[in-house]
């Protein structure tokens, strides 16, 4: 249960990233909307916690499973280049290139999840 919870979540979590993304594209007031500014935390936080908590009932410890370090070094690196592209991001062009960016990290990091393999290590 956990997991299906875990994983819908990390769906809402790129899903509305993207929406960001696009309302940022497009110069929208919808980004200046209370819900818009409050749930990303609540989701990311959300998502962050229920990983952490199927870790400690898998009893998976990132320093012996590899694959739970590097997913979490994925998930670091996701959190920056999506902020870099909602908020340092000089414009457009800049824009385009972080949420290709963060994208990326978000497939290693479910990539990561399912096959429980590391890439890089
Ligand atoms: C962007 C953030 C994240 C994404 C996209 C993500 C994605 C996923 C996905 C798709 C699965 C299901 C894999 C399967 O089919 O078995 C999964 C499982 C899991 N995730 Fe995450 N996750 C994220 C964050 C985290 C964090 C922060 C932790 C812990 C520190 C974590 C720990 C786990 C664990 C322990 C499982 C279950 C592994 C198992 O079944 O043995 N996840 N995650």
């Amino acid at each position: 249960m956990f997991k299906h919870l875990h994983m819908t979540i990390a769906v809402i979590s790129i899903a509305l990233f993207t929406l960001r993304f696009i309302w940022l594209l497009l110069g929208s007031e919808n980004l200046n909307k209370k819900w818009v500014k409050i749930a990303p935390h609540i989701i990311d936080t959300l998502l962050l916690l229920l990983g952490v908590v199927m870790a400690v009932k898998l009893a998976i410890n990132p320093f012996e499973q590899l694959w739970l370090a590097e997913k979490i070094m994925g998930i670091i690196a996701y959190i920056f280049t999506g902020y870099y592209t909602l908020k340092l991001a000089r414009n457009n062009m800049f824009r385009v290139i972080g949420y290709l960016g963060a994208l990326g990290w978000f497939l290693l990091v479910v990539r990561i999840a399912m096959t429980k393999q590391t890439v890089f290590f």
